[in-house]
């Protein structure tokens, strides 16, 4: 029996479709997603928050593409063991809170001594972490050497409303907590 010419073409053409279909299913697939949003309620405790950040730096924030904890020798990027320890002397008049911050949301202000600027702004894409994504991302870093403070309460003196946070109006922005406008009481009370 003699199969016609244009149809031994559509089967062969069918077959190997189907062949480098299965195939392409087959080799894992590095897929692209746009950053999924972490989402955070309002009760989260403290211990919640590190847990979450951690994921987060290991994740979607990428920065274990570049950081390291622990590591020593010659470094492209800060190790950041300790940096709890750090932060708070780093900048004169910056407390560790503010310092994580500002390292986060303006890492180009400040460059660490001994590196290069070039780390991400990541509070914007690609990177695009929200302010509660960094809210997490510092509570872990202040465990780096230190004592995890944060909590869903505690203003952060910068975001992504304020991008400046008190570095456009120096003195005063950093005790008020800038911004969120609602809950100042607090921070003011402390004096
Ligand atoms: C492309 C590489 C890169 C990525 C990704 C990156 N960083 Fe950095 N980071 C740097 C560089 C370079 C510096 C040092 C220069 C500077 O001070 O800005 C730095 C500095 C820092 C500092 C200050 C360290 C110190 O000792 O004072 C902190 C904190 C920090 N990064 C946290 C993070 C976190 C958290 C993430 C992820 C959300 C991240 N970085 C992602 C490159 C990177």
């Amino acid at each position: 029996m003699q199969i016609p010419v244009p149809l031994k073409v559509a089967i062969l053409t069918i077959a190997a479709t189907g062949f480098y279909t299965y195939v392409g299913q087959l080799v894992p697939q590095k897929e692209v997603h746009p950053p999924e949003v972490v989402e955070m309620s309002s009760d989260l405790s403290t211990a919640d928050l590190v847990e979450i950040g951690e994921g987060i730096m290991s994740g979607k924030g990428l920065c274990f593409t570049c950081h390291t904890v622990g590591k020593s020798g010659a470094l492209r990027f800060p190790d950041l063991d300790g940096v709890a320890i750090r932060a708070g002397s780093r900048r004169p008049g910056y407390d560790e809170l503010t310092y994580l911050a500002e390292s986060l949301y303006h890492p180009d202000v400040f460059i660490v001594e001994g590196f290069s600027a070039g780390m991400p702004q990541i509070s914007k894409p690609p990177i695009g972490l929200t302010d509660d994504e960094i809210r997490a991302v510092i509570a872990y870093l202040q465990t780096l050497g230190g004592q995890a403070t944060m909590t869903m309460d505690t203003v952060v003196p910068f975001s992504a409303a304020a991008p400046d946070g008190p570095l456009s109006a120096a003195s005063e922005a950093v005790d008020d907590g800038t911004a969120t406008g609602s809950d100042e009481a607090e921070v003011e009370g402390a004096a």
